[in-house]
């Protein structure tokens, strides 16, 4: 039976340490569907849409990374594309508390659903998507840290934030 993967996530916006574990989670998987949360973010830098329409177009030459909404809860999404495995990156040690306690209550809710934990490689361990939204709106540099499309895209939203 081929393994379908689910990689859950709000990726406001998707940076290289998200590329990376999909990229793998590709290699190990015979799918891997990016689950792109609707509601997960009060404010988000992007829309719904947009965080799709980047992540399609990042994965676009790679057929068994598919992209995908969901809202409610994570098992009933996962349970609905009859995947098998939630997949998430484990950065440091200071991860680990909230995705331990996501894992074992989504292993509550449905104890069919296993969560499998990926490292992404060094470089990007100490990238998340809030800090690149931070460091950028505050003129730093994030060339490397997202892919292009995504630099693009903050250059876009910041070149169209009304002048103060
Ligand atoms: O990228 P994030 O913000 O760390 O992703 C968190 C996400 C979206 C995976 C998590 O908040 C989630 O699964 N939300 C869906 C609602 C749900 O199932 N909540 C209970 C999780 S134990």
């Amino acid at each position: 039976m081929p393994t379908l993967a689910v990689y859950p996530g709000s990726f406001d916006p998707l940076t290289n340490g998200h590329v990376d574990i999909i990229t793998r989670g590709a290699r190990l998987f015979d799918g891997i569907v990016v689950a792109i949360a609707a509601n997960a973010e009060k404010a988000p830098l992007f829309t719904t849409e947009e965080r799709v329409e980047i992540a399609r177009a990042v994965f676009k030459d790679q057929p068994t990374v598919e992209v995908e909404t969901f809202d409610g809860l994570l098992v009933d999404y996962v349970a609905r594309r009859k995947a098998d495995v939630i997949v998430r990156g484990l950065r440091a040690v200071s991860d680990f508390e909230f995705e331990f306690q996501m894992a074992l209550m989504n292993r509550r809710l449905n104890s069919k659903i296993e969560t499998v934990f990926m490292m992404p490689a060094e470089q990007y361990t100490y990238i998340s998507s809030r800090l690149i939204k931070e460091v950028f709106g505050l003129g730093g540099r994030v060339h490397g840290l997202v892919p292009d499309m995504v630099e693009a895209r903050l250059h876009e939203k910041v070149l169209a934030q009304p002048t103060r």
